[in-house]
């Protein structure tokens, strides 16, 4: 079991403002945040980030609307990250995600659903890569990762 999982709160959180409400639902969660950055993903960013998806039929939309505003990326610490961040976000469409999830509060669509978590501790380590080197992630007491 894995303890770190990669968020990023996606362009029409960012939008509405709601970054800071996510924020604190996942630190009141109790996860840590190692490392955090707000950035401009190029559409060239975006399509290798969700590269498995590529023969999606919503690929394209999904990597302009991934590029077309900041998102902000954070590595999150806990036991069981993975598992338990995908809880607290709730379902991809937030039509079926429960009550007080994430993304039944801040999520617009199944697309502009207010943000991403990785859905296995192997991609987790591959997009913590994707946007932090080992200089930017941060243990607790300040030392690095
Ligand atoms: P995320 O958890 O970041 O992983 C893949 C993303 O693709 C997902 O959240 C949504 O933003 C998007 N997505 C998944 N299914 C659909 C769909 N049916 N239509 C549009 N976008 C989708």
């Amino acid at each position: 079991m894995g303890n770190i999982t990669l968020t990023m709160i996606k362009p029409t959180a960012i939008k509405k403002n709601y970054a800071g409400n996510i924020i604190e639902k996942i630190t009141d969660a109790g996860f840590r945040i190692q490392a955090i950055k707000m950035m401009r993903l190029s559409k060239a960013e975006a399509e290798k980030f969700y590269e498995v998806h590529k023969e999606r039929p919503f690929y394209g939309e999904l990597t302009d609307f991934m590029s077309s505003v900041p998102i902000i990326a954070a590595v999150l610490e806990k036991k069981n990250a993975v598992e338990d961040y995908r809880k607290l976000i709730g379902a991809t469409n937030p039509e079926n995600a429960e009550e007080g999830t994430i993304r039944k509060l801040y999520a617009t669509n199944i697309q502009e659903n207010a943000v991403h978590g990785s859905d296995s501790d192997e991609n987790a380590e591959i997009e913590v890569s994707f946007f932090f080197s080992k200089k930017e992630r941060f243990n607790a007491d300040g030392s690095l990762i």
